[in-house]
C-alpha cells in the first residue's frame, strides 16, 4: 500500500478520486481540459461507472448526476463529449431516490485497495447518526493505517462503530488476531454486519449467540451488540488489548456509561489502551468527558494526526484523538 503522496496526480485520477469518495468538490482548468480527450474520458468512465464494482455497489444517484452534469459544463464546448457520459447521466436522472447508497473510500495510491460501505448520506436515520460515516472515523482509519503494529495480533474492539469505516480498514490492514466491531442499535448492526460481509467475501460468517462471527482460519471478525447503558450483558469473552472508537463522545448523556465501558474493560485488563478521535462540535461536551474520566482514574493524553496519509479527510475540522488508559497504583 503506497502513502499518497505517491500519488501521481493529473485530471483523470483526480476525477476518479473525487467520484470514488462522493465529492463534487473539484473544477477543471483550462489547461487540465484539454487533457481530457474521448480516450482521457474513456479511462475515467472505466475507473467509475464501468468499474465492476461500482455497478455491484451504485453510488448515490443523486450523486452520480450531480458529478456527471458538472463534468459535462466543462467538458461541453471544449472537447468532444464521449456518448457514455451523456448515457450515464441519463441513467442517473432516471433512477428514483434510494435511502441507503454504496460509498467507496480509496486506501493509499491507487484502485488495489478500496472499502466499500453500505452507508445514508443524512445525519440522523431512524434515530441513529450511526449509519453514515462521519469525518472522524475517516480520520481514525488514516491513524490506525499509520499504526499498524499497535493493532498487530491483539485483540481489538471498537465501540460504536456505525457502518464501520475505522473497524473495517484495522480489520483488513492491522492484522489483529481478533476484532470485535460494535454498536447498539439495529439497523447500524444490520449495515455493519452487511459491510463486514462486502468486505471479507471469503469469511465464513456464523451466528453466535450474542454476536456474528466472520471467520477463516487466518481471521476473526465479530459484529456485536454492545450498548453501553448495559455494562452487565457484555460478555467475559470481549477482553480487548486495545479500544478505539470515533466520534462517540458527542451526547452529555451518553458520557457516564461510555466511561463505564471503558472503566469494565479497563478492570479487566489493567494494560488495556484506548484510543478515541472526535471533531470537536460542543467543547463542554468534551470537557465533561475529560472531567469523568479524571473521576475514575483513567488518565488520558492529546495525541495527534495531522496529515491525510493514506485515505483522504477534511484536514480543517477541529479535532481530538485521545489516548486513555488505567492510572497503575
Ligand atoms: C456519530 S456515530 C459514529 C459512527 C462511527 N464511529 C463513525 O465515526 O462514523 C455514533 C455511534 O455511536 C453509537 N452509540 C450511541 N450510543 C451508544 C450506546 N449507548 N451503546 C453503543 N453504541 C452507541 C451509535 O449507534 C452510532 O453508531
Amino acid at each position: 500500500m503506497l502513502p499518497l503522496d505517491n500519488y501521481e496526480c493529473n485530471i483523470v485520477s483526480t476525477l476518479i478520486r473525487k467520484f470514488y469518495r462522493g465529492s463534487l468538490d473539484y473544477s477543471i482548468d483550462s489547461q487540465d481540459l484539454l487533457q481530457m480527450t474521448w480516450s482521457k474520458q474513456e479511462e475515467f468512465l472505466n475507473a467509475t461507472v464501468k468499474n465492476p464494482l461500482i455497478k455491484r455497489y451504485p453510488v448515490k444517484s443523486e450523486f452520480g448526476r450531480l458529478f456527471f452534469k458538472k463534468l459535462l459544463t466543462f467538458l461541453e464546448g471544449s472537447q468532444e463529449v464521449h456518448d457514455d457520459i451523456y448515457e450515464n447521466l441519463c441513467t442517473f436522472m432516471n433512477t428514483s431516490p434510494e435511502n441507503f447508497c454504496y460509498r467507496h473510500y480509496i486506501i493509499g495510491v491507487g484502485l488495489n485497495n478500496i472499502i466499500t460501505l453500505k452507508e445514508t448520506n443524512n445525519m440522523v436515520v431512524n434515530g441513529t447518526t450511526g449509519l453514515r460515516t462521519w469525518e472522524a472515523g475517516i480520520m481514525l482509519a488514516d491513524w490506525a493505517l499509520c499504526n499498524i503494529d499497535l493493532f498487530k495480533k491483539k485483540k481489538v474492539l471498537e465501540l460504536g462503530s456505525g457502518v464501520g469505516l475505522a473497524g473495517i480498514t484495522v480489520a483488513k490492514f492491522c492484522q489483529p488476531l481478533r476484532i470485535t466491531l460494535s454498536d447498539c442499535h439495529n439497523d447500524v448492526l444490520n449495515a455493519l454486519e452487511e459491510n463486514v460481509a462486502i468486505n471479507f467475501p471469503s469469511l465464513e460468517r456464523q451466528q453466535k449467540a450474542d454476536s456474528i462471527l466472520f471467520q477463516s482460519s487466518e481471521q476473526t471478525i465479530e459484529v456485536m451488540n454492545l450498548d453501553w447503558n448495559d455494562t452487565s450483558n457484555i460478555s467475559n469473552e470481549v477482553n480487548p488489548d486495545i479500544i478505539f472508537g470515533s466520534d462517540i463522545i458527542y451526547d452529555p448523556t451518553i458520557i457516564e456509561p461510555l466511561c463505564d465501558v471503558l472503566n469494565t474493560f479497563c478492570n479487566r485488563n489493567e494494560n488495556v489502551q484506548v484510543f478515541i478521535a472526535g471533531v470537536i462540535r460542543n467543547a463542554e461536551t468534551l470537557n465533561m468527558f475529560l472531567q469523568k474520566l479524571d473521576k475514575m482514574n483513567l488518565q488520558y493524553q492529546r495525541t495527534t494526526h495531522s496529515e491525510n496519509v493514506f485515505v483522504e479527510w477534511d484536514l480543517k475540522v477541529q479535532r481530538y484523538l485521545l489516548k486513555i488508559n488505567k492510572i497503575l497504583l
